[in-house]
């Protein structure tokens, strides 16, 4: 039995990094103009902590400006709508990112309608949504954990995904639904599994593309994957490791990565897996966001 193509996300996303860089220093050459991404953050939630230091370390690796905005837990709704129409309204500002969760007193929905389209590099703006469904794609920004997926899966099996059955297991408007639309438009066939679905060991036994957006630790079981199917495990979930002493966590995928590897013919890691490519695919979508405000031509493609 052969071993499976371990898909590295980590080395993936350095290299598409690398590229975005180099395309970043060019742009700046030509044009004068530097990318902008501005992030805010609201309250102190200790991972969109992490996250967003981890965004805004990548925008300045890749020669971006970064415009951070730390604002109290107590900020109100109306402080924030504000903040993000100042942040629309400024030419050196290219991309937005509103880190999610939100404090409770702020609809989130307001905040992501509110951001320009053209400068939502997070994709999540209903424009961007209804531009990916609509397969038009060379207008919309694309949500990064989706497109970063399909650039991994593509790194497994080539370019060419047509006619490959693709089972994406959940449906959030955030990963499961957006990521179905992808490998639609790279012409796979494509089903969508979520909890109500029957029987879901063997439907997902029949896909040739397992992707794994649920958000339950190790729930999808290694006799679920079809032998030589390619595995992409959106999934990050803290669980109990009492083996590495008492009160300590690690993190695993919605996979069970042990059992999948007897299966899989090539399969994402957690961590090191889709995780580093949300952020490359960030600042591949502030790059193109800043390009397309320019009035420049696009560049190839990043997957
Ligand atoms: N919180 C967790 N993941 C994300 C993300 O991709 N974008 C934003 N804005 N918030 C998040």
């Amino acid at each position: 039995m052969s071993e499976p193509f371990i898909i590295d996300g980590k080395a993936i996303a350095a290299s598409v990094t690398d590229e975005i860089a180099s395309r970043v220093a060019r742009l700046q050459k030509e044009s004068g103009v530097q990318p902008g991404l501005a992030v805010v953050l609201v309250g102190e939630d200790p991972a969109s902590q992490v996250y967003v230091r981890n965004k805004e370390r990548m925008a300045l690796k890749c020669g971006m400006n970064s415009i951070m905005h730390r604002l109290p837990e107590t900020t109100s709704e109306a402080e924030l709508l504000a903040l993000v129409a100042e942040l629309n309204a400024d030419e050196a500002v290219h991309g937005i990112l509103v880190q999610l969760p939100l404090p409770k007193q702020i609809d989130e929905g307001k905040v992501l309608e509110l951001i320009r389209p053209e400068k939502d590099v997070d994709g999540f703006h209903p424009i961007n949504a209804g531009l990916l469904g609509a397969g038009a794609l060379d207008k919309a920004l694309l949500p990064c954990t989706p497109a970063g997926s399909v650039l991994l899966a593509k790194r497994a099996l080539g370019q060419d995904l047509s006619g490959k059955h693709a089972v994406v297991i959940g449906r959030s408007n955030i990963v499961g639904k957006p990521v179905a639309q992808l490998l639609l438009q790279e012409n796979c066939t494509v089903t969508i599994a979520h909890s109500r679905t029957q029987d879901l060991p063997a439907l997902a036994a029949t896909a040739d593309i397992l992707v794994a957006a649920v958000g339950r630790p190790q729930m999808i079981k290694g006799d679920w994957v079809k032998k030589g199917a390619t595995v992409i495990d959106v999934g990050i979930n803290r669980i109990p490791a009492p083996e590495k002493g008492e009160g300590k966590t690690r993190l695993v995928g919605d996979v069970d990565y042990e059992g999948a590897l007897a299966n899989a013919g090539a399969i994402t890691p957690v961590p090191g897996g889709v995780g580093p490519m949300t952020i490359a695919m960030l600042m591949g979508n502030t790059l193109i966001a800043a390009r397309r405000q320019l009035g420049l031509a696009a560049e190839p493609a990043l997957f």
